[in-house]
């Protein structure tokens, strides 16, 4: 097999680089597998030549490849037998001295044409490279965890990197099985950086009172199609790996409020709770399994009020159509009767500020969202303004569940669940773009591979409409006076003139 780099070293045996050795090998590389820790090395050789035997117990490699990979995995026992490589990738700690010493050591080590470049996900490429004799031939190749499954790898430009060593390492990305995506040095490049916008903006929510843990996962895996709620999920990563991450990108863009962290979550890695890890985090766990009381039932109605709905709401035949699907008696009167449940659907803005402005009577009136068209979800959610009387909101509640679709009831809050999260993450993906950190291409192909969203930023931004994103955002920072969500300006363009937000400008 011809490769791009022959010979290629990994420092560091620990989880990321045993699986960077793992791939690499495959590839047909001779691997030098490197680690200060003599025994780390031969853990890794162990559990790789495991490894290989299991891919052809499952008939996924011959025989034949597996003994190439074994044969072409070799240990180093120092730095010096680095010295014939044509790549040295490195996985070690993450602390910007350790790794500028040990690059520094490695100049000396290998010939002129070598390839240097650092797994880091946290640490300024620049700032590594900064110091060395050729930092031209440096750069950032940033992998996930689990290597050989998380199929994305961000190629990162340092200030000085030759884009001919990207080039390179793009290409031998793609001889691995990988996808490479070109990014520039910046905080959390593209991955961690556009996935600022989830977690951060649901902590936001349940901070201001809005609704429970539980119930923000619920919506967002059944109308927004999450694979894991952002609290399931940050129970996964566990926030002894997730709080800094929020920290230091927070701090590394000089305080910018869009990822701003939160206080629920710095409390709760003081005290321990965090995550599956440990048997508790936002869930209890039992067996592992998350322990989540059951959804309270739709109440029961016995005389359902006539609907009069907002001529102003959001998808508004859409909801017509639900409501007369559902069966409801629906008022097309200017204004609603005395004894009507009244419905409306902002973008952004919040039902009391609504009931305010179109001098509806807020004791019955009743939000819900409409971003995302009623057919394209599993679950409805309704919110209360704080005068909202108890018999309109279980009417809203009991007739929006009659199809046996579940509904999740919230407190108000300028935009709804879904709107605050989606908008966030499509303005964040929006200034990753503003900024030139990647291509929107890339964008969307890092996001879906490194973070599994159902679609790319943009395309979510897209199916839901930059128009209605950017309606959501800018009513949202006048509901909160907070610029986390004033819109960046790449996003304001095209939603302002309803353009494709994968439409580049030339
Ligand atoms: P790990 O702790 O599993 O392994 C690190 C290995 O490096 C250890 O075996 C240690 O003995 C060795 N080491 C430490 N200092 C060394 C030195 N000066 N020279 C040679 N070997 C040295 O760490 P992990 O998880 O494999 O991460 C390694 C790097 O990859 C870090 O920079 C991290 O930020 C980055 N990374 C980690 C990801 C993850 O999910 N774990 C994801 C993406 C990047």
């Amino acid at each position: 097999m011809q490769t791009t780099y022959n010979t290629v070293g990994v420092i560091g045996a620990g989880a990321m680089g045993r699986g960077i050795a793992q791939i690499a090998a495959q590839a047909g590389s001779t691997v030098r597998l490197y680690d200060t820790q003599a025994p780390a090395i031969a853990k890794a050789r162990d559990e790789l030549h495991a490894q290989w035997d299991r891919l052809a117990g499952k008939g996924r490699m011959d025989s034949q490849a597996v003994a190439a990979c074994k044969s072409r995995l070799q240990a180093a026992s120092a730095l010096q037998e680095l010295a014939d490589c044509d790549l040295v990738v490195e996985a070690i700690v993450e602390r910007l001295d350790v790794k500028k010493s040990l690059f520094s050591q490695l100049e000396e080590v290998v010939r002129p044409g070598c390839v240097l470049a650092t797994n880091t996900s946290s640490l300024s490429v620049t700032a590594i490279a900064a110091g060395l004799k050729q930092p031209q031939r440096f750069a950032g190749y940033h992998f996930f965890n689990p290597v050989p499954l998380m199929k994305v790898v961000e190629v990162i430009a340092g200030l000085k990197t030759d884009p001919a060593v990207c080039a390179g390492l793009a290409e031998y990305a793609r001889q691995m099985g990988h996808t490479p995506v070109q990014a520039q040095d910046t905080p959390g490049f593209i991955v961690n950086h556009a996935g600022r916008g989830y977690g951060t903006e649901a902590l936001r929510i349940v901070s201001e009172g809005i609704t429970d843990f539980a119930t923000i996962d619920r919506i967002l895996r059944d109308q927004a199609g999450f694979k894991l709620g952002p609290f399931e999920l940050m129970d996964l990563t566990a926030l002894d790996v997730s709080h800094p991450v929020m920290e230091s990108i927070y701090q590394q863009y000089y305080d910018e409020p869009r990822y701003r962290p939160s206080v629920i979550t710095a409390q709760r890695l003081a005290g321990g709770v965090v995550g599956r890890k440990v048997g508790e985090g936002f869930y209890r766990y039992v067996e592992g399994k998350a322990q989540i009381a059951p959804e309270p039932a739709a109440p029961q109605v016995a005389e359902m009020p006539p609907v009069w709905v907002s001529t102003r709401a959001a998808r508004k035949s859409e909801l017509y159509q639900l409501l007369k699907d559902l069966g409801a008696k629906i008022e097309t009167g200017q204004s609603p009767s005395p004894t009507a449940l009244t419905l409306v659907a902002p973008l952004g803005f919040d039902i009391t500020t609504v009931a305010v402005v179109e001098r509806l009577d807020p004791a019955r009136t009743v939000g819900i969202d409409m971003l995302i068209d009623d057919a394209a979800t599993k679950r409805r959610v309704i919110a209360t303004n704080p005068a909202t009387r108890e018999d309109m909101r279980d009417a809203a509640h009991a007739l929006l569940a009659r199809d046996g679709k579940p509904v999740s009831v919230i407190r108000d809050s300028g935009g709804f669940v879904t709107q605050r999260v989606v908008a966030t993450i499509v303005n964040i993906a929006s200034d990753i773009c503003q900024q030139r950190i990647c291509s929107p291409a890339d964008l969307e192909t890092a996001v879906t591979l490194g973070l599994g969203y159902p679609l790319g930023p943009l395309a979510m931004g897209n199916r839901w409409g930059p128009t209605n994103i950017l309606e959501v955002l800018f009513n949202m920072q006048t509901v909160y006076g907070d610029p986390r969500y004033r819109p960046s300006p790449w996003l304001r363009r095209r939603g302002a003139i309803g353009l494709s937000l994968m439409h580049e400008e030339s």
